[in-house]
């Protein structure tokens, strides 16, 4: 098997493991990490694009929000899956680390990942925020029919996710390349909760 039928062969296994995924975190935000990770990878010259390609089109398998398995049942459901396409332990290993660690909510920060890692975790950021990430962002609060807005209680509604997490996401961007399209995109939450906001309370509309 050659690297782009191993590549078909990890698309067909993402897809088989997320299917119970809400629309924020289908098929189609994998496409669109692999993609933004490798335009990044491309800008910054650094990374493995095969490491990068797996990890991206992985990130999301057994993703916590979805799934109450162990992460030992996890890592060995990828690892066996791509050692029988005959894929390299290193890479197990990187594309491994990077499934246990790209999420935000578990607030653990690597220390000196590698420049796969770095690439993947910025891709799934940018994914985040923007127009798509505003996209998300309500999908999830629907999929858990979390309330749009409550300005009684901020933390529970989708409206306060952005404050809780998208809208830090700018700072925490590993890559100059991964910044400078997260700085644009995060412009755009600010105008759209401005604009929520304004909407929300007439007395704010200019
Ligand atoms: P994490 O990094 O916290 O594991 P993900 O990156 O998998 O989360 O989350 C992807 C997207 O899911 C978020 O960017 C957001 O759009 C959505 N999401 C997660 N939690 C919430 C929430 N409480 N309300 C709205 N959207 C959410
Ligand atoms: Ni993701």
């Amino acid at each position: 098997m050659n690297k782009i039928q191993k590549i078909r062969q990890v698309e067909a296994f993402a897809k088989r493991n997320i299917v119970h995924h809400d629309a924020g975190h289908d098929w189609w935000h994998l496409h669109r990490v692999r993609n933004l990770a490798l335009y990044l990878q491309s800008a910054e010259g650094t990374g493995d694009r095969f490491i990068i390609e797996i990890s991206a089109l992985l990130h999301d398998i057994d993703d916590k929000k979805f799934n109450k398995i162990a992460p030992a049942g996890t890592e060995e459901k990828i690892r066996l899956f791509l050692q029988s396409i005959d894929i390299d332990d290193i890479i197990i290993k990187e594309v491994l680390f990077t499934n246990n660690n790209i999420s935000f909510s578990t607030g653990i920060k690597p220390e000196s990942p590698s420049y796969e890692f770095r690439i993947v975790q910025d891709a799934d950021r940018l994914d985040a925020i923007g127009a798509i990430g505003i996209a998300r962002a309500f999908t999830y609060g629907g999929y858990r029919n979390n309330p749009i807005y409550d300005p009684e209680e901020q933390s529970l509604s989708t409206i306060g996710h952005f404050d809780d997490k998208l809208l830090k996401l700018k700072d925490l961007m590993n890559t100059a390349t991964g910044r400078k399209m997260a700085s644009e995109r995060h412009e755009l939450l600010e105008f759209f909760l401005k604009k929520f906001l304004e909407e929300w309370d007439l007395s704010k509309e200019p």
